[in-house]
């Protein structure tokens, strides 16, 4: 496994790669990997011969306040994780190199990148579709697997791809959750144990909403209701939002029949984690 950290050696790399008659398979991260991240690699390895993980801490994608800092970095345990899967590129690169200080351009994803966590974490989103995009740009990957636990970041992504007409099979893969059915998150870390146990509220709401729509209820308002009073039961749970959204537009649906996307977030201490649901399920 190779350990890249300069842009020009991964370009390099990848154009070689490309020489070869690989195809390139790319799981972007920020590290403090676990199963949902591997599982991102096993998926990227069904369609590609060279498989790409990125490890960048993205510093545009974090508010002011955010968990940037404190966030978890250790790239020797993170590769000691991909090794294993048989990954043949780490790309690692510094934040000088990705954001020299003149550095201007942005990429925008206008309306979408507004929504769901977007209208809680300003400037999110367009820190996301900036650091991806220029990821894509160096990797040149023919496919790229991101996690469906975040899925207001795929609907963001995947129309950025759309837009920009990028040649990038853009692969989105099952969430992965603990035995419990606490969603994989390297935020997970941070929760103290009791914290950890309120959280798990968030699958339950899901789980109802799911019940209940399997048993016919298409009314989103009383889908929305129910889910709101199992999260009633753990006042712990600092609710930002639970809303019953169209995938691909985010924008809130009155009736669940097409296809919806129920996502919620909220702050366990201070720890913001998020989960969500397709129906019918994927
Ligand atoms: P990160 O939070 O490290 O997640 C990297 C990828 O792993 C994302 O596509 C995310 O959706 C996926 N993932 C995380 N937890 C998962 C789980 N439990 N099950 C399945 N997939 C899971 O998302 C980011 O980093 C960044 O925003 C990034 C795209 C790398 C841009 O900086």
């Amino acid at each position: 496994m190779k350990i890249i950290r300069d842009i020009d050696e991964m370009h390099a790399a990848s154009r070689a790669a490309r020489m070869g008659g690989l195809s390139i398979g790319f799981v972007p991260t920020m590290g403090a990997l676990h199963e949902g991240h591997l599982s991102l690699v096993r998926r990227a390895r069904t369609q590609a011969t060279l498989i790409v993980v990125s490890i960048f801490v993205n510093p545009l994608q974090f508010g002011p306040g955010e968990d940037f800092a404190r966030y978890p970095r250790n790239l020797e345990a993170d590769c000691a994780l991909l090794e294993p899967e048989g990954v043949e590129v780490v790309f690692a690169p510094t934040t000088e190199q990705m954001y020299p200080p003149d550095a201007n351009t942005v990429v925008y994803v206008e309306g979408l990148s507004e929504r769901l966590d977007g209208r809680s974490r300003p400037g999110h989103f367009r820190g996301v579709s900036t650091v991806v995009a220029k990821l894509f740009h160096i990797v040149d990957p023919d496919c790229a697997v991101f996690g469906q636990k975040d899925a207001a970041q795929v609907a963001v992504l995947r129309r950025m791809v759309r837009d920009l007409n990028m040649p990038i099979d853009l692969v989105v893969a099952p969430i992965a959750r603990d035995a419990e059915g606490l969603a994989l998150s390297s935020r997970n870390a941070y929760l103290r144990p009791e914290e950890r146990r309120q959280a798990l509220v968030l699958y339950r709401a899901l789980r109802r909403v799911e019940e209940l729509a399997g048993a016919g209820e298409t009314n989103s308002e009383r889908l929305r209701s129910a889910a709101l009073y199992v999260l009633a039961d753990e006042p712990a749970a600092g609710l930002d939002y639970l809303e019953i959204v169209d995938p691909d537009t985010l924008l809130p649906v009155s009736s669940v029949a097409q296809g919806v996307l129920v996502a919620v977030a909220a702050n366990f201490g201070s720890t913001r984690l998020i989960d969500n649901a397709l129906l019918p399920p994927r």
